[in-house]
């Protein structure tokens, strides 16, 4: 399936699998795929993650679809520390575990966030969406997370929500930047009647894919209002050994 035909299917049936020369422009060098690897070295822990198996940063890039422009926007201080943080938003319905707040996430650096690799990524991500005539030029806001599910000894790494979901953002791309060392954290789409349940609770004939995301570059896209989506649980494949699971998490929503 080529992009046009990947287009088709995020738009038509919900969601698509990603492969990496979707999105990856040939002739990029090894050294940006690995500044990439980098920004989830020392990620701080989620503030909304319990058992602290999963680190997170965040920072918001601006599309513009005429210019075909992908510029990061800068984060805010925090008036008393002085840390940089970016806040998200979703609403209880769409996160029963962590919605209805807004959530303060810890900043991503913009500098390394500002590279024609990583701007690249996003505007082919891009390109894979559709949108009515009334949003279709007008400028997005890309939330990129970079997420890291780390198991512990006892804990398992779950995602938030850690049941099938809708996001509330007209798209969601996730695109694996490195996997190490567990098990688990297979990707699901459900049908819309699965949403804000748990994979147990679910009818096999409601879950319409199952895929599991090895290689760098791999991801998935889902069209919110279509279907939804879950990750399961990661445990670590060797006890005593760590292991991690790094993602990026991408969405975009037009600019009011
Ligand atoms: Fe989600």
């Amino acid at each position: 399936m080529g992009n046009i035909g990947k287009r088709a299917a995020l738009n038509g049936r919900g969601w698509i699998k990603i492969d990496p020369a979707d999105i990856v422009n040939p002739g990029h060098n090894a050294a940006a795929a690995s500044q990439l690897r980098k920004l989830f070295e020392n990620l701080p822990v989620d503030p909304y993650c319990g058992p602290k198996t999963r680190c997170r940063r965040f920072i918001e890039f601006e599309v513009d679809p005429v210019l075909k422009a992908v510029e990061p926007l800068p984060a805010k201080a925090d008036p008393d520390t002085g840390e940089m943080f970016v806040e998200y938003f979703q609403n209880k319905q769409v996160n029963p575990d962590d919605g209805g707040l807004g959530r303060r996430f810890p900043a991503l650096d913009l500098s390394p966030c500002n590279t024609v690799f990583l701007k690249e990524i996003i505007w082919n991500c891009y390109e894979l969406t559709e949108w009515p005539p009334e949003t279709r030029d007008v400028k997005k806001v890309a939330g990129f997370h970079t997420v890291s599910y780390q198991p512990g000894e006892t804990h398992q790494a779950v995602a938030s929500p850690n049941v099938f979901h809708q996001d509330g953002e007209p798209y969601t791309f996730g695109i694996l930047v490195e996997r190490l060392g567990v098990n688990g954290g297979e990707n699901y789409i459900g049908t819309l009647d699965t949403a804000n349940k748990r994979l147990d609770e679910i009818p096999g004939t409601d879950i319409l894919d199952t895929f599991t995301l090895e290689n760098a570059f791999e991801g998935f896209g889902v069209c919110d209002r279509i279907i939804t989506h879950y990750v399961a649980p990661l445990t670590r494949k060797a006890p005593g050994e760590k292991g991690y699971r790094n993602i990026i998490l991408l969405d975009f929503t037009p600019i009011p």
